[in-house]
């Protein structure tokens, strides 16, 4: 049979919009009907499914589609070292405070908590490695998290494609001549941080499913996909994850000021619990 790709109807949108913030906590505009389109286009056609609508039932009845949708209609963008103002506070003030508050007591326990290809939770591995260096007895953890599957596998491999490492060879040339190694047409990331990154697939709207808590979370770049009141619930699940004195860190076109949260500013992008 003979399918229009180019055929979503208002009403398929509907659902699938529905079925989107359902899975993910997404909520997609509703003019934007080609986005999906675009994005589904190629899972349809891979399925020989005559119509979105048949892909909707196929969703509905295979339990095994979830993911794949989900990982369709994620967006991933991402990069090392993204926001530099932000990173300047984790290396420059962050780390060292923590760490003059609690030297090699534990490890210094970080969340990256919407990770995509893993650049942000690779960042993160940079700075506390290149600290560890000056400082041996610090010690540190990163989480890593994506609700996209495609997402976390890429983060395991810790392979980055070459053209995914220019800003870093550019920006951070220090870090990629120390910390990564080429291989197979990219580069992947040296076994003295990779053996302390760890990554899990994770909703941000259910339990984290561990008890552990986080001396810092960054959620960036996830909540301009939510609604307020998605943003708020979203909140909600992380903050008991974070430690008394935690900080928490958003995206930059982000902010908290419109929900009611227990965080107060204390920088641009930058949060700390009310009572700490
Ligand atoms: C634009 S990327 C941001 C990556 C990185 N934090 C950064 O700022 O560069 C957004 C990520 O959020 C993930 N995401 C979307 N909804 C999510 C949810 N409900 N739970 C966990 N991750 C989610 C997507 O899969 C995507 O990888």
């Amino acid at each position: 049979m003979k399918m229009n790709h180019d055929e979503l109807s208002d009403s398929c949108f509907q659902e699938l919009r529905a079925l989107i913030h359902e899975m993910t906590g997404i909520t997609i505009a509703s003019n934007r009907k080609s986005l999906v389109q675009g994005r589904l286009r190629k899972r349809v056609l891979a399925l020989a499914l005559p119509s979105y609508e048949d892909y909707v039932l196929h969703l509905k009845t295979n339990h095994s589609e979830k993911q794949a949708f989900i990982d369709l209609v994620t967006t991933n963008e991402t990069s090392f070292f993204r926001t530099p103002r932000v990173w300047d506070y984790i290396e420059k003030v962050f780390i060292p405070e923590w760490f003059g508050r609690h030297r090699d007591q534990r490890p210094l326990n970080i969340w990256s908590a919407a990770a995509s290809s893993g650049e942000e939770a690779h960042s993160l591995g940079f700075l506390c490695q290149a600290f560890r260096e000056l400082h041996p007895s610090f010690s540190y953890s990163i989480l890593g998290t994506d609700i996209s599957q495609e997402m976390v596998t890429a983060c395991q491999a810790g392979f980055f494609e070459v053209k995914r490492v220019e800003d870093l060879k550019k920006n951070r040339p220090e870090y990629f001549l120390k910390y990564t190694r080429a291989e197979r047409g990219g580069v992947v990331v040296r076994p003295e941080i990779k053996t302390r990154l760890k990554f899990v697939r994770h909703n941000l709207f259910m339990a984290l499913p561990t008890t552990e808590k986080f001396d810092l979370i960054l959620l960036r770049n996830v909540l301009i996909y939510f609604t307020p009141e998605d943003q708020k619930k979203a909140i909600e699940k992380l903050e008991p994850r974070l430690t008394s004195e935690g900080v928490l860190i958003i995206g930059e076109s982000e902010s908290l000021a419109s929900i009611e949260t227990d965080f107060k500013s204390i920088a641009t992008l930058i949060y700390a619990k009310s009572a700490a």
